[in-house]
């Protein structure tokens, strides 16, 4: 005779664990099967809370259904879901936990391209010359305030346009606004740029139209991506923010931290623009950013492609 406490039979009541007793402990990773009974008890949960009709729990399947349709090799909508549900950044969070003075961690992001070219110190990532003129410059350091020699500072941003070279294929230089620097033997790294711009995520998907039904943007607040690496330290995957940007407290990913916000200072004058490299310019804006890694913790970073 089966109990009704033995959970063989469904009820809505023990849903979730009349499904996970079936899990056979003797064969189950004991991760996936603790991850699985985790999500069945959330799912359920979610699923009681909402008590959605047959029509809606069809409609959620159909778009779940749409951002797989519109995954590729070179989109990712389920990262994009993931993004703008702010999963992308508490996963970055429980995984990059530092000491604290140490640079933090944001959203990686679709458009890193591995290997671009390593430039010398104070050369422009600007090939197609448009923007605000810019000068990116600081110290790499440990945690005790060491200057490192031999960092990578690893930087890409869109172009004034608010697109990544990807995004335009034949119509921007290839690996405009990307480029490497090492570090000196004083721990420095400069470069040349335009000041970033805010641009949106791609909204053409079916997490654009989510964004759209839910009345949120879709636009990234204005950013310098950076990565930053160095033997014997965690790499720091991070961005430089622009202050003035108008989408600062709003970014549809949530990679904004309030450390995270950098100074942008302005210079007036074309001699002073021309010493700096900017030639014929009027004026240029400085941006001073120290990075700081901490020692490796073993963890490693996730520098994913699409
Ligand atoms: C980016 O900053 O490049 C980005 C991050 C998340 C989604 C889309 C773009
Ligand atoms: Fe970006």
């Amino acid at each position: 005779m089966t109990k009704p406490t033995d959970f063989a039979y469904f009820s809505e009541e023990h849903s979730a664990e009349v499904v996970n007793a079936r899990i056979d402990a003797e064969v189950a990773d004991p991760r996936l099967a603790s991850v699985a009974a985790s999500l069945t008890r959330h799912l359920h949960a979610f699923i009681k809370e909402v008590e959605p009709s047959h029509e809606e729990w069809l409609a959620g399947i159909r778009f779940l259904t749409e951002t797989g349709h519109m995954s590729s090799e070179w989109r990712q909508e389920f990262i994009l879901l993931s993004d703008i549900l702010g999963v992308s950044m508490l996963v970055d969070a429980i995984n990059s936990r530092r000491p604290s003075g140490a640079t933090e961690n944001t959203i990686l992001g679709p458009f890193y391209v591995k290997n671009p070219p390593t430039l010398p110190n104070g050369s422009t990532i600007c090939q197609d010359g448009k923007g605000e003129p810019c000068l990116v410059h600081g110290v790499v350091r440990d945690t005790d305030g060491k200057p490192i020699a031999g960092a990578l500072v690893d930087v890409w941003q869109t172009n004034d346009d608010g697109f990544y070279d990807v995004q335009q294929k034949n119509v921007q230089p290839e690996m405009n606004m990307r480029g490497a620097f090492r570090t000196d033997a004083a721990g420095c790294y400069s470069f040349r740029t335009a000041k970033p711009r805010y641009y949106p995520i791609p909204a053409d998907g079916p997490v654009g139209q989510l964004l759209g039904r839910l009345g949120r943007h879709p636009n990234r607040a204005a950013h310098i991506h950076a990565i930053i690496s160095a033997d014997g330290y965690d790499t720091v995957i991070t961005h430089i923010f622009e202050p003035g940007c108008r989408f600062l407290r709003e970014d549809a990913v949530f990679g904004v931290k309030e450390s995270l916000v950098g100074t942008f200072v302005r210079h007036d004058g074309p001699e002073l623009a021309a010493t700096n490299g900017f030639d014929g310019a009027a004026s240029y804006l400085e941006v001073e950013v120290d990075f700081v890694l901490a020692t490796a913790s073993g963890r490693s970073a996730m520098v994913h492609q699409g």
